[in-house]
């Protein structure tokens, strides 16, 4: 292989970072044509694991359980802010079945910039100390025998107060461009809309979970994560290791929302544990404790001032949000809609992360920008209002051609496509019909809103493709599989280029061990990194097969191709099997080994959508039921519609809720969180699936290498809310000022 390096940019959830990335110079893949034949990318296909799933076989961390394993259980802080008054570690480790216990004052602890226990506790849930014992009841005993007392401190829970106080985390940024102030003094409309969000809890099904085991020097661990890389290379520096002393098993994960980016607070822990007692060691969240500490979204306060021509041309558009950051975490990037999502110059983009006694925020699909667009696009429809204005012309005549904050082009953009073909299928043109009362007695409306997202990808991500003398491929990835049926994209695009059905084809990931590296499943960017490495892969065996065929057959490799697991000669002379030639391997095998390229180099790569919701207000009881959701999306070439569906559908459930129901209530007189538990924190079930109806621009980004994909797993979220309140406004005639749209929200919001 001759090889070169290139400097190149990476973009993660918005953060971007230079990062040097291998280009193979052998590597002679180019993008799909648009109109290329391909048979199997493009074609629905049911996951190859679903079986194993559907039937309860499939090994999740939780699932774990080692020979000589020990249970953790963890004390968690009853206070939103206290200081540990006494702590009686001895009793708890003469209690019956204790292994060990760590608190505060724990080695791990204390080495680690912020403690990875408390013994001044900032949020209500946060860990103070574990015990691992031989059952899970003696570790829960050897809790209670730790007899907690805790000196209860003053609180803030309310964001305002915290940004009155100057309590931030970092610092207010200013994002601004132009003069926004001057431009909407000037303005011929104006509006303001000031809205808040609620906290959201990823809630996913598995917990976070790590089972962790030590082999003399080296550890390891099975980890509920969606990054296993990131895993291993945590402990690794937890722990003092070489990275290869360090095997991180991610084979299945019931869910991670952007909540499980790395080791977690319960690997170190298990991990620690483990070593200090020679043992297995489980530590899972019991549901209590994944709701206060397994993450959460800011909530929001945010206010637009908008200004238009009377013709409905954007001129300015002041944005402020307050982030209820909590702890820490980073300040997701909430004003990159008011920022990017339409063509205007001046624009006025003020945060202020305040710090308040609430557990740190973490990601949580989309974040920031589902947020900033939940708020940002009703102020875009009020300002439609105002101009008396179609909603959807409005957004049509202020397109963006270029990226507003850098002004360099799009990869692509299909957004107005999308705008026309949502509108098609959610019969927009007879909108105000809605509003007819119909014998029911409810209130119809219908909304919609503007998707925009990052998820380009990126390197580094690797994959070999190893084919044998059966003629069966065995693909390795980087992958940990979060739920999404990532590994069966992986199969579809290695099929397709080897030739080869689906059947001969074996995908693995969810294993650190192979040093075969994939990305964080997040920044929706497994798919459009994975893809092309396992591409290039696959593409190297490819050639290597049809020049030992050529041998074989004593024709030129040039004249040869593969399809459907025969290599046929372009004359039709020859149509042998692949297994004619492949047997002669005995027991070798055909290798090839494949990386992500670099991003091009003058493009902004973003994802772009359209969703129209139409929604019944029950104006008696409150009530708000979506009753259908239309979503096309541009995300670039779709390799399997039939999981790309699936994570529309739940991109959509997760925004509908946070429209509706899911809301972390805090107890403002103790800073504590009244609803930590699934049965009054309401995520949405069956019952309350609308009608979904999915599409999507089909268009492949010919500047991504190499297969034209960009991420899926965030876009769908982020319009999902912001249209359900833009169809209440239309039905009711009424905005709400906060998120979620419960039964004592909508009443307040009518009377
Ligand atoms: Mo990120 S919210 O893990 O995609």
């Amino acid at each position: 292989m001759t090889a070169r390096f290139v400097r190149t940019q990476k973009e993660m959830e918005g953060r971007y970072e230079d990062v040097w990335a291998l280009v193979d110079e052998s590597d002679d893949v180019r993008t799909w044509a648009p109109d290329a034949e391909l048979s199997l990318v493009g074609q629905p296909a049911p996951r190859f694991d679903g079986m194993v799933r559907a039937t309860g076989r499939a090994r999740y961390t939780v699932d774990v359980r080692l020979t000589g394993m020990l249970h953790a259980a963890v004390l968690r802080s009853p206070a939103a802010h206290g200081r540990v008054r006494v702590l009686d570690i001895e009793a708890a480790l003469a209690a019956p079945g204790v292994r060990a216990v760590i608190g505060p004052e724990s080695e791990l602890s204390l080495t680690r910039s912020s403690p990875l226990l408390a013994a001044e506790p900032g949020y209500a849930g946060q860990p103070i100390a574990v015990v691992a014992a031989d059952t899970l009841e003696a570790a829960l005993e050897g809790v209670r025998a730790l007899a907690l007392d805790i000196e209860v401190l003053g609180h803030v829970v309310d964001a305002r107060e915290a940004v009155n106080e100057h309590q931030f985390i970092g610092e207010p940024a200013d994002d601004s461009r132009g003069d926004a102030e001057a431009a909407l003094a000037a303005s011929e409309v104006t509006v303001e809309v000031s809205i808040s969000t609620p906290a959201q809890l990823q809630t996913p099904l598995e917990p976070h979970a790590a089972v962790a085991s030590w082999d003399g020097d080296e550890l390891i661990a099975w980890v509920s994560t969606q990054g296993m890389f990131a895993a291993r290379d945590e402990l690794a520096a937890a722990f003092g290791l070489r990275k290869d002393a360090v095997r991180v098993r991610t084979e299945f994960v019931g869910g991670g929302f952007g909540a499980k980016q790395g080791a977690g607070f319960e690997a170190l822990a298990a991990a620690e544990l483990a070593r200090i007692t020679g043992r297995p060691v489980r530590l899972v969240n019991d549901r209590h404790g994944e709701m206060l500490d397994g993450g959460r979204r800011f909530s929001t306060q945010q206010t637009y001032r908008l200004g238009a021509t009377r013709d409905g041309t954007l001129t300015a558009i002041e944005a402020e949000a307050v982030l209820a950051m909590g702890q820490g975490g980073w300040a997701m990037p909430t004003l990159v809609p008011a920022r990017t999502l339409y063509r205007c110059a001046d624009v006025g983009a003020l945060s202020f992360p305040a710090r308040t006694n609430l557990r740190p925020v973490n990601a949580f699909r989309a974040p920031g920008v589902m947020e900033g667009t939940t708020v940002f696009e009703q102020a875009i429809d009020e300002l439609a209002i105002a101009l008396e204005m179609d909603p959807l012309e409005l957004r049509r005549r202020n397109h963006a051609d270029v990226d507003q904050a850098s002004g360099l082009p799009y990869s692509s953009k299909q957004l107005l496509a999308c705008y026309d073909r949502a509108a098609e299928l959610a019969g927009w043109d007879r909108r105000e019909e809605l509003r007819t009362r119909t014998g029911d007695g409810l209130l119809r409306g219908m909304g919609c809103a503007t998707q925009i997202w990052w998820g380009g990808g990126g390197p580094p991500s690797h994959a070999t493709v190893r084919l044998d003398a059966e003629g069966n491929a065995y693909v390795v990835t980087g992958i940990q599989d979060i739920g999404t049926g990532t590994l069966t994209s992986a199969q579809i695009v290695a099929a397709e280029e080897l030739g080869l059905p689906l059947a001969r084809v074996r995908v693995v990931g969810g294993d650190t061990r192979h040093n075969v590296y994939g990305p964080v499943a997040g920044g929706s960017q497994t798919t459009p990194s994975v893809m092309p490495a396992v591409r290039s892969a696959a593409a190297k065996v490819r050639k290597t097969l049809l020049q030992l065929a050529g041998d074989v057959f004593e024709i030129a490799a040039e004249d040869l191709e593969m399809a459907n697991g025969r290599i046929r000669s372009h004359d039709g002379a020859i149509d042998a099997h692949v297994t004619e030639v492949t047997e002669k391997l005995g027991n070798a095998t055909i290798d090839g080994s494949g990386s992500r390229g670099p991003n091009p180099d003058g493009f902004v790569v973003h994802t772009f959508g359209c969703q129209i919701a139409r929604v019944a207000v029950d104006p008696g009881l409150g009530e708000v039921r979506v009753e259908r959701i239309v979503a096309v999306h541009d995300v670039g070439r779709i390799v399997n519609p039939l999981t790309a569906s699936s994570q529309v559908e739940g991109g959509i459930l997760q925004g509908m809720a946070f429209a509706l129901t899911e809301e972390l209530v805090v107890d403002p007189t103790t800073g504590v969180p009244v609803n930590g538990h699934l049965d009054d924190y309401k995520v949405p079930s069956i019952a309350d699936v609308p009608e979904i109806v999915i599409d999507y621009a089909h268009v492949a980004d010919q500047n991504l290498p190499n297969t034209g994909t960009k991420g899926l797993g965030e876009p769908p979220i982020v319009p999902t809310a912001a249209a359900i309140a833009n169809a209440f406004a239309h039905a009711t005639g009424r905005r709400a000022a906060a998120l979620p749209l419960t039964r004592s929200q909508v009443l307040e919001t009518l009377a």
